[in-house]
């Protein structure tokens, strides 16, 4: 079995999405794969109810306890690993995981994590990126899936999905547009990745 393990840090509206599609696309019968746990640092993550209430494996690693950074990715790396027979997970997908990873970590599960971020990057790397690209006077907006590499939001390009910015857009306004958007480019990679050799 193909186990993928998925990191969330709040509503985890794309986590949802995935578990969705992993049940309605019937990956363990199509694909042999599995969404295998949900982990979160934040223990009042909305997100972890949901992935309970689908009987999925959960945890938590809460990074205030952990003294530095690398402590923390060595407890994460640990719970993550827990979750395949193997210690070797099949995909690790960041989905509104909020915190910046050691190159350690990062270089552990090379080329087998991936990640959505709110703009079409290469613009707008970092936080804020509805109101940036507001602020810039962009005419679209979207979303990127993309391989994860030790520089933040950087790495080979999976998808995309692009929305228009209308008169009137707020930064909420426009990240619910493209938050739609997400949730259907972040299950459709996923599913190809585990389809097609990750
Ligand atoms: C999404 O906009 C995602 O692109 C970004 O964080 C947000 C997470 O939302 N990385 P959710 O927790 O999946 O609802």
């Amino acid at each position: 079995m193909k186990n993928t393990v998925i990191l969330i840090s709040g509503s985890g509206s794309n986590m949802q999405a995935l578990v969705r599609a992993a049940e309605q696309r019937r990956w363990a019968q199509r694909l042999g794969a599995r969404v295998a746990a949900v982990v979160s640092n934040k223990a009042d993550a909305p997100g972890l109810a949901f992935a309970r209430g689908h009987g999925l494996a959960t945890a938590v690693v809460d990074h205030k306890a952990y003294a530095s950074r690398e402590a923390f990715d060595a407890a994460l790396m640990a719970e993550i690993d827990r979750h395949d027979p193997h210690g070797h997970p099949a995909l690790v997908v960041l989905a509104g995981f909020m915190r910046i990873l050691t190159p350690g970590f990062v270089a552990h599960y090379e080329g087998r994590m991936v990640n959505i971020h709110p703009s079409l990057l290469p613009a707008f790397t970092g936080l804020n990126t509805h109101q940036r690209a507001l602020d810039e006077g962009c005419r679209f907006a979207g979303a990127t899936v993309h391989r994860v590499t030790p520089e933040l939001d950087h790495g080979q390009i999976l998808d995309q999905a692009v929305v228009p910015i209308l008169p009137g857009d707020t930064a909420q306004t426009l990240a619910a547009r493209v938050l739609t958007q997400e949730h259907l480019i972040y299950p459709r990679v996923v599913e190809r990745l585990l389809a097609c050799g990750v």
